[in-house]
């Protein structure tokens, strides 16, 4: 790990690098503002050497950023750069377009003679989709993420959780797949709504409450929020960079999600997931998130894991960020939240399994929670 300070001493650091030490998996996080230009020589100096790529994005984010990133590709010599879209939404990250995205690449590149460079430009369900479908082909051929959410490019770019939904369950597809190298230009933040800038906020959030006092109090300070939403660049590739390395720490000691650490990741995503679903996408993944965080804590505090004060500060915090803290136009959703949750990848043998923050940056997972704890917070989370 390491940063690099710009050339000028009294510029603020304009780009880190974050290590994830997965042995012969390892890859580097590279953050910064201006790296998109830059693309083709990152992609060469992380050893890959293919001369034609195949870029997953969407009409939206290939619109503005395609061009920027064939001729990236081009000055380094690929010699053929395909551009496959996506559809915009979270909707769109199924089995239908996941079997599409195949088809596109097994027609562009149909014989062993031409593996391409899997690149998928966007934010998470490009990411998500893309990965699988690169994990897949060939069985397997490498990829490179290039995160234009806030939300990829703290979460869901780095760590290897790749996957398409179905049948109403949130990631229940998937495979586990590393990318070999991941480049973020928050630059690229620049045109993203801020809807979608406070829904990446969200998991900003997560990390500072689960896994580092330092962040949330960073960002409880008074502009700590605000200087990330507006898009500050120093304070972007900081938080970015810190939220990174939260997420390298758990993914590099549970890789597979086979020990239970990575579950610390899920805060706020069983409930909110479920809500994410149930309201057919009416809710960011960030802002289900949201709303979920703030019930999971409520359970802790009845489970007596958790002092009332985090709910406070936390719910100060989201406040700040703009994002919701419950759902009233679901209250119609209980059945349907409480039988989404019980698809729960985490869920064993009917007995549920939940996150809980513990108020000091630290959590703890607890098992066959009374359901009639639950299912109070659920309806808090859906009431008025
Ligand atoms: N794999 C993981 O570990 C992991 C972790 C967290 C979340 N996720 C997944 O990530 C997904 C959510 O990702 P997301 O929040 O990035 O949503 P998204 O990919 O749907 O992108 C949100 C919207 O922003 C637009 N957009 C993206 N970048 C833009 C830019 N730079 N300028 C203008 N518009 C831009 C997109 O077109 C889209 O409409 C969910 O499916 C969630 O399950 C995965
Ligand atoms: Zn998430």
């Amino acid at each position: 790990m390491g940063s690099v300070g710009a050339a000028m001493g009294t510029e603020k650091i304009t780009s880190e690098c974050v290590e994830v030490p997965l042995g012969e998996r390892s890859y580097r996080v590279e953050i910064g503002n201006g790296l998109l230009s830059e693309l083709g020589g990152r992609i060469r100096a992380a050893g890959l050497k293919q001369t034609q790529a195949f870029v997953v994005t969407n009409g939206e984010v290939g619109g503005l950023y395609f061009e920027r990133v064939r001729a990236a590709l081009e000055q380094v010599g690929f010699t053929r750069v395909v551009r496959h879209d996506l559809p915009g939404t979270e909707a769109g990250k199924n089995w239908e377009e996941f079997t599409g995205t195949c088809a596109a690449l097994l027609e562009a590149f149909p014989d062993t003679g031409s593996v391409p460079l899997v690149v998928l430009l966007g934010g998470g369900v490009v990411g998500d989709l893309g990965g699988f479908a690169a994990g897949v082909f060939r069985r397997g051929v490498p990829f490179v993420q290039v995160p234009t959410t806030l939300l990829a490019a703290v979460d869901s770019s780095v760590g290897g959780k790749v996957a398409v939904n179905m049948g109403g369950v949130k990631n229940i597809f998937g495979i586990f797949n590393q990318p070999r190298l991941v480049v973020c230009d928050l630059g690229m933040l620049e045109t993203l709504s801020a809807r979608e800038m406070r829904s990446g906020m969200s998991e900003v959030i997560k990390y500072g409450g689960v896994c580092s006092r330092a962040l949330f109090e960073q960002l409880e300070a008074p502009g700590g929020v605000e200087r990330v939403l507006e898009r500050d660049p120093g304070v972007l590739v900081d938080v970015v960079a810190q939220c990174v390395r939260l997420k390298a720490a758990v993914v590099a000691q549970d890789e597979l999600d086979r020990k239970g650490i990575r579950n610390v990741l899920n805060f706020g995503h069983t409930v909110g997931h479920a809500i994410e679903l149930s309201a057919s996408y009416a809710l960011t993944h960030g802002e289900a998130i949201a709303v979920g965080m703030i019930a999971a804590t409520r359970l802790a505090i009845a489970v007596g894991v958790c002092g009332e004060p985090f709910l406070d500060r936390l719910h100060g915090l989201l406040e700040r960020a703009g994002l919701p803290t419950r759902y009233p136009a679901g209250a119609s959703l209980f059945d349907a939240v409480i039988r989404a949750m019980q698809m729960d990848k985490k869920f064993r043998d009917g007995r549920n399994v939940f996150v809980l923050p513990t108020g000091d940056g630290s959590w703890v997972q607890r098992e066959n929670v009374p359901w009639d704890l639950v299912h109070a917070v659920v309806r808090e989370a859906l009431s008025e």
